[in-house]
């Protein structure tokens, strides 16, 4: 049984300023009129005030956050601060972030807990380098990525991103049969932790989703939405991949 309601998240990561705000404005008009689709933009924590104000059809969202309440942790923000600013979402566990000094799966699992305690939905993700996908060790290496960072409790305000590192900002994206395995195995590992609760969490697939491929992308099995980086930085490239995964609805 696939997840409900598609998701489609964009990450600006370090990008944008004040004038981007236009672009979530009509990243927001737009999914107003489409409906059926959950649209969510993560632009950098210096806008998430502004955009939420303005853009109130969509979620905005953080891409990181501390696993702390408050306290002693200069240039940290925590979830409940983020939530104070109008976010609704968080994205945790990111490559970006895991390394190469970064964040362990014990502090990616520590900060969703925190999240989803705060109130935010929380995009938590995994994703082989490219010396585990040469040696074929891409499942185990995921899965075991996966249960390290896992929340103890199921919330179906959790869900997956699969983001092999090595499709991420190079235009590469895995065949579809091994994304639709992927996707399979993190599934059977979601029931086997939560039970048939673990139905609930959606798993969303990133790298290199752009226009031109998240037809493709979200036809695939087991995809319930994308994880969006470089394509969602402007309404031009990123409303077809909204228009696809609501295309995805009427089928
Ligand atoms: P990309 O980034 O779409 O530019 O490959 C995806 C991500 O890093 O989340």
């Amino acid at each position: 049984m696939a997840a409900a309601t598609p998701i489609i998240v964009g990450n600006w990561k370090m990008n944008g300023d004040r004038s981007s705000l236009l672009e979530i404005e009509k990243i927001a008009h737009s999914a107003r009129l489409l409906g059926g689709v959950n649209v969510a933009i993560c632009p950098p924590a210096t806008l998430i005030e502004r955009a939420a104000a303005l853009a109130p059809e969509i979620d905005i969202g953080a891409q990181d956050c501390h696993a702390g309440d408050s306290g002693a942790f200069t240039g940290r923000l925590s979830p409940s601060m983020l939530a104070d600013a109008g976010a609704r979402l968080v994205i945790v566990g990111h490559s970006e972030c895991r390394t190469p000094s970064g964040d362990a799966d014990q502090d990616v699992c520590a900060k969703a807990e925190r999240a989803l305690a705060a109130g935010l939905n929380v995009v938590l993700c995994v994703g082989e380098p490219q010396p585990i996908r040469a040696l074929g060790r891409e499942e185990p290496f995921v899965i075991a990525q996966l249960l390290g960072s896992l929340p103890a409790q199921m919330n179906s305000r959790l869900s997956i991103a699969y983001e092999p590192i090595w499709a991420i900002g190079t235009g590469l994206t895995p065949p579809p049969r091994q994304i639709e395995r992927m996707h399979a195995t993190m599934r059977a590992t979601l029931l086997q932790l939560y039970g048939s609760a673990g139905e609930g969490i959606r798993i969303l697939y990133g790298g290199s989703a752009n226009a031109a491929n998240a037809l493709d992308l979200l036809a695939i099995d087991g995809v319930d939405g994308l994880l969006v980086g470089g394509a969602s930085l402007k309404a031009a490239s990123f409303l077809p991949i909204v228009q696809a995964a609501g295309a995805t609805l009427s089928r």
